[in-house]
């Protein structure tokens, strides 16, 4: 089997520098907000050339604590792409205020500005206090005009970057960009951990203080606890093994971006789209997505009988996912999410990948498509 991700080769030639910087923390004996979590939180902020980069968790707390620094309450709106993973919304949904669902461009897949604005031009009764883009499979979404949007709407805005570390719009990190990032360390993303982990990224000072407090039961001092806060500290573990991994970021990303190459120059002049590239970003293919005049749900049955993984992200827009009902929206309400929910689909692009699994999988969807 070809899978989407193979973590073990990843790890194998760092094992030695993990297993030392593991043994480090267990012999200091400093689990919780340990050296190794303000390490990586300096080595992140010059890697992104950010102010300042607090760990948390993981990406979704990452989410909902930069909502809450930014002084989104319960009952405000907040708008974000019915086409991404469910914590975006879920993140929003958790704090009691309520996701707006915006369509998304069909070429990049990222949240449209057209329909921010035709939403901000009718819902003004949803009370929208903030924007949540997100910088879906590693490509950043249309920066500029969210931003202009935001600033005529006096919005705040969040970019979910949890599937964009190294990701560059117009020169800058993703998530450097707004008020306030989110990052992810999954261990399936680009940099990932051992575990859940996740961080917030800001320029802005009171931002950066109000997470740290957040992120720590709402501590400013051990035990006066001065707002409602949160136990969402980044494990200092897995702080650990992201030191060890992030100076190998940019090579992983590299022969990500090569592979997407080789792939998309090989499935060139047939009946398949190859993923788009806008001019003001980067991408760092955390997926490789391919796109069909048909439902895709043939050819992945069509390479998984060829021992090839494939798979939909993410096959349910979040407007019509169960737990949202309580929102109103329905079937039809968002045709461009709706239909790349149908039509695509993500194929390996691993950093490990090799050559000839990539001549197979290429010749396995030609077969499917000639
Ligand atoms: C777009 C997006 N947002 C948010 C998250 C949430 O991150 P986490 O799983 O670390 O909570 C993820 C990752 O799973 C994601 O892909």
């Amino acid at each position: 089997m070809i899978p989407l991700l193979d973590l073990k080769k990843q790890i194998a030639p760092l094992r030695q520098d993990i297993d030392a910087a593991i043994k480090k923390v267990i012999d200091n004996n400093n689990f919780v907000l340990g050296k190794e979590v303000a390490d990586f939180e300096n080595a992140a902020a010059r890697y992104c050339r950010v102010k300042y980069a607090i760990g948390v968790a993981n990406g979704t707390d990452a989410i909902k604590l930069a909502l809450v620094a930014l002084g989104i309450k319960c009952g405000d709106g907040v708008i974000c792409p019915s086409f991404t993973y469910f914590a975006t919304a879920g993140a929003i949904a958790s704090i009691g205020a309520l996701p707006v669902f915006a369509d998304i461009d069909p070429e990049t897949y990222n949240i449209s500005a057209k329909s921010i604005e035709s939403i901000l031009k009718k819902k003004k009764k949803h009370n929208i206090k903030a924007i949540v883009p997100v910088h879906l499979y590693g490509q950043c979404a249309d920066m500029d005009a969210i931003l202009k949007l935001a600033k005529t709407h006096k919005l705040k805005v969040i970019e979910d970057a949890a599937q964009a570390f190294g990701a560059e719009y117009r020169g800058r990190k993703a998530g450097t960009i707004a008020d306030c990032g989110s990052i992810s360390f999954y261990p399936g993303k680009n940099l990932g951990a051992f575990g859940d982990a996740g961080m917030v990224l800001t320029n802005k000072k009171s931002i950066n203080e109000e997470i740290r407090i957040l992120r720590n039961q709402g501590n400013k001092e051990q035990y006066f606890h001065t707002v409602l806060g949160y136990n969402s500290r980044l494990d200092t573990l897995q702080a650990a093994v992201l030191n060890v991994k992030l100076s190998y970021l940019d090579a992983w990303n590299k022969k990500r971006q090569e592979n997407a190459r080789y792939l998309s120059g090989q499935l060139k002049n047939l009946k398949i789209k190859t993923p788009y590239v806008a001019e003001y970003s980067t991408h760092i293919y955390h997926q490789y997505v391919l796109r069909l005049g048909s439902p895709a749900k043939k050819l992945i049955e069509h390479l998984k009988n060829k021992g090839i993984d494939a798979r939909v992200y993410y096959p349910v827009s979040l407007h019509l996912q169960k737990c949202f009902k309580y929102l109103g929206y329905k079937k039809g309400d968002f045709p461009e999410s709706e239909s790349a929910a149908s039509h695509i689909l993500a194929i390996p692009v691993y950093p490990d990948l090799a050559r000839d699994e990539m001549d197979y999988i290429v010749k396995s969807i030609k077969e499917f498509l000639l």
